[in-house]
């Protein structure tokens, strides 16, 4: 017990819930110690010298003294690296059925291995993998240069013990003196990830997070690297608690004497496997999201704004919210239901008492335009009666622990049983109860509390790590089945909304997950701390995610506990305007998030955002069409289309929306200006109209009622006209140039394929005309801006 963790029980000791976290934390601790393996003594292995190797469709097999390597080009790119007999299968990240993910691309039968000067090499279309013969490899970009070198690993090996699972191992590598990472998931202190040490274990911070707090509740093996000599994703497929340490390379001014940058992946366990993609940001996602899934497409509705509270209490206070919005004329589109509606926080019921009528208020909202989305949170209440324990109890679908009895923790309906997601049996049974949400009148769900959390006094607030999961038939514990439990929580709820409501794609976010959770849904920031650096924090984590392949994200806007200032609140709302989930949401007993509880100055500029929220939404969902087709992420870092800018990838305060427009929040207090740091091109102020050339830096006026909004010279985007009708707004291309932009107009809610239309546009007689791709009227009333200066 550290002093984190005395504390943390003395603060618990008082209430009755305290107790049940004291007892339940002493009890995962007796559970560890009485069924965990001890790490017993240990042998350090190296792979040793190459002895020969051996060439197989897609690249081959080169066989060390001790250990072998495969490398296998995948259609499309990505290759895979495997030690120690490592294939890409199971895996639950990659994309297509099988284990939980499982569908491995086919091989590339073009590349293969062949000898090379000091080993081997396998050439593909988008890099070199050099292998030595101490077993470096090298990956290069066609051209010859360096992106990444990763060193021989090592292993330790349980002296005696002939399982693999829990063999540790580490990985080290160097990248360019200027490369810079991003990614690792959800992390606060990104998007540009400093140097120093990453947790890979999904975590509740508890209470609320800051910058400084890491890890979260999503964490993932997927590092994008940026540098000179071009960019590449890598991920390490092994869902075990591990640790990335990053190292910031030096560049030696000219003198030829770089110390390169790099990192360390250290991992409990799990095999020692890898994918690399290069190319650029675009490429990358794409060939990431084709591997481990394009996102699921989230219904139009859920583009819009969204209102949420732990503690709404009543069926009273939730109609009195959606009437302030309605009176004070701002569109509201979606009410999240927290655990206070629930009947004693049990998962799958309600409290009759305070909302007697769900179906009923749910009707009736619906006939305003509001859909309801409803918390869903693995832990399921131990208590003989409720239906989803009994019915968890008849299906067997619950962990269990070494001994077969089954593991018991506790959350907020008190003491708790867990559902095992990895079993395939058990996802079946737990979706088949999105019914009864369905049947209360939700249109979607909000999935919680599932990293998976168990309140502890002290120690980790999880299940124990000795816990016995079926991990699709393969069976291990809860070392190997922690960090996928959301994603796989995930699946067994988007699976069971499909069968229910085939006709509809389902509404699903969740605040823990894994490498694929975006093709069961989004996420969010989880409890993140009101202030400004919360506010900071928020946008790095939807910038990281979304190089992770999760595109649909946002922060609780107002920040999760105690009361945002007025400017804070605004400036959090302006923000969240922009992002792809755009949610107000508090904690139980924090201050209140609607923007009328501000005074009327917020109210006013609060209305403006919602108004240009409402005015982006075609482009929202153009912007989700391209993500599902492509990966490409709505929100992206500045140097998404010039990852060769250097001062860009330092960039975390502002960011691009799709290709047209380049939006920079005010995240300082008093601010109403900022410096903003501008991608090469020439750049439109979209209220001022004033002209802005970058690369470069510029001074932007943000006052109050807004903040500093930039669209690209020549893009062209979908944007809904004072009527509700769809219009393209064109923003003069150079004279001279073109310019272009895609719409994507789709079902709201179904499945029917969208329709895409490319529009071009180009000076004729001094003047910008729009017409369809390939010629011809444009069908939508066309507003260009930026043709005077
Ligand atoms: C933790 C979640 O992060 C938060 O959003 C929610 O309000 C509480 N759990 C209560 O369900």
């Amino acid at each position: 017990m550290d002093a984190r963790d005395l504390l943390r029980s003395f603060r618990m000791a008082g209430s009755a819930s305290g107790r049940l976290a004291a007892r339940s934390a002493w009890r995962r601790r007796r559970t560890d110690t009485r069924d965990l393996v001890r790490h017993g003594p240990e042998r350090a292995r190296v792979p040793g010298a190459a002895l020969d190797a051996d060439p197989q469709a897609g690249g081959g097999t080169v066989r060390f003294t001790r250990s072998s390597l495969r490398i296998r080009v995948a259609v499309g790119g990505a290759v895979f690296c495997g030690w120690d007999g490592a294939g890409p299968e199971p895996s639950y990240a990659l994309a297509g059925g099988g284990a939980g993910g499982g569908g491995c691309p086919a091989a590339d039968t073009r590349a293969v291995l062949e000898p090379d000067k000091d080993g081997w090499r396998v050439v593909s279309e988008r890099m070199t993998v050099l292998v030595s013969r101490q077993g470096t490899v090298e990956i290069r970009t066609p051209g010859g240069l360096l992106l990444r070198r990763e060193l021989p690993p090592r292993w330790w090996d349980p002296v005696g013990r002939t399982e693999s699972a829990g063999r540790r191992w580490v990985q080290r590598s160097e990248t360019p003196a200027d490369a810079r990472v991003y990614g690792l998931g959800g992390r606060a202190a990104g998007p540009r990830l400093p140097a120093g040490g990453y947790r890979l274990w999904n975590t509740d911070p508890g209470g609320s997070f800051g910058p400084g707090d890491d890890p979260l509740y999503i964490t993932m093996p997927v590092q994008l690297v940026v540098a000179d000599a071009g960019c590449h994703l890598i991920f390490h497929d092994s869902t075990w608690d591990g640790q990335v340490t990053l190292r910031d390379g030096e560049e030696g001014a000219g003198s030829g004497h770089d110390r390169p940058g790099g990192c360390e992946v250290r991992m409990d366990g799990g095999p020692l496997r890898y994918w690399v993609i290069a190319g650029t940001p675009a490429r990358i996602l794409a060939g990431w999201t084709a591997l481990t899934g394009r996102p699921a497409l989230p219904p139009r509705w859920a583009l819009g704004h969204q209102h949420s509270r732990w503690g709404f209490g009543s069926e009273q206070e939730v109609r009195r919210v959606a009437a302030g919005y309605r009176e004070h004329g701002l569109p509201l589109s979606v009410l999240h239901l927290d655990i206070d509606h629930l009947d004693g926080n049990r998962v799958f019921t309600v409290d009759r008492r305070r909302f007697p009528d769900l179906p009923g208020m749910a009707a009736e909202l619906a006939g305003q335009g509001v859909r309801l989305v409803s918390i869903v949170d693995p832990a399921v209440k131990a208590e003989p009666g409720v239906a989803a324990y009994d019915g968890g109890i008849a299906a067997d679908a619950f962990v269990r622990d070494a001994r077969g009895g089954r593991v018991r923790g506790v959350v907020w309906p008190g003491e708790a049983v867990f559902p095992d997601f990895t079993d395939p049996a058990a996802r079946s049974w737990w979706g088949g109860l999105y019914a009864e949400r369905l049947a209360q009148g939700f249109a979607g769900v909000w999935h919680d509390m599932n990293e998976p959390v168990s309140f502890a006094a002290f120690g980790d607030a999880t299940l124990p790590r000795s816990a016995r999961h079926v991990l699709e038939g393969r069976g291990g514990d809860h070392r190997e089945a922690h960090n996928v439990y959301g994603l796989a929580m995930a699946r067994a709820g988007y699976e069971g909304l499909r069968r229910l409501r085939p006709e509809q794609r389902p509404f699903l976010f969740s605040r823990s997950g894994w490498v694929g959770m975006q093709r069961y849904g989004g996420t969010w920031s989880g409890d993140v701390a009101t202030g400004w650096e919360g506010l900071r924090a928020s946008l790095a984590l939807v910038l990281g995610l979304g190089l992770c392949g999760v595109p649909y994200s946002g922060p609780d806007v107002g920040g999760f506990t105690g009361t945002p200032s007025p400017e804070l609140y605004l400036r959090w709302f302006q923000l969240g305007a922009y992002l792809p989930f755009f949610r107000t949401h508090s904690a139980i007993g924090a201050g209140r998030r609607e923007p009328w509880e501000f005074g009327p100055e917020v109210l006013a500029h609060a209305r403006e955002a919602l108004a240009g929220r409402m005015r982006l939404l075609p482009y929202l969902e153009t912007l989700s069409h391209i993500a599902r087709g492509t990966g490409a992420p709505y929100v992206r870092p500045l140097w998404w289309g010039s990852p060769g800018d250097r001062a860009l990838r330092e960039c975390g305060d502002a960011f691009l929306l799709g290709d047209a427009l380049l939006v920079a929040p005010v995240l300082e207090p008093g601010a109403v200006s900022r410096t903003v740091r501008l991608p090469r091109g020439r750049w439109y102020d979209t209220v001022t109209g004033a002209v802005h050339r970058g690369r470069g830096q510029v001074v932007l006026d943000a006052p109050p009622d807004r903040i500093p909004v930039l669209a690209r010279a020549g893009s062209v985007l979908p944007v809904a006209g004072a009527d509700g009708a769809v219009e393209l707004e064109a923003w003069a291309p150079r004279q001279g140039r073109t310019g272009s932009g895609v719409v994507f107009t789709g079902d709201p809610e179904g499945w029917d394929a969208p329709r895409m239309e490319r529009f071009v546009s180009r000076w004729v007689d001094g003047e910008v005309v729009v017409e369809r791709d390939g010629g011809g009227e444009p069908g939508y009333r066309v507003r260009v801006r930026g043709a005077a200066s």
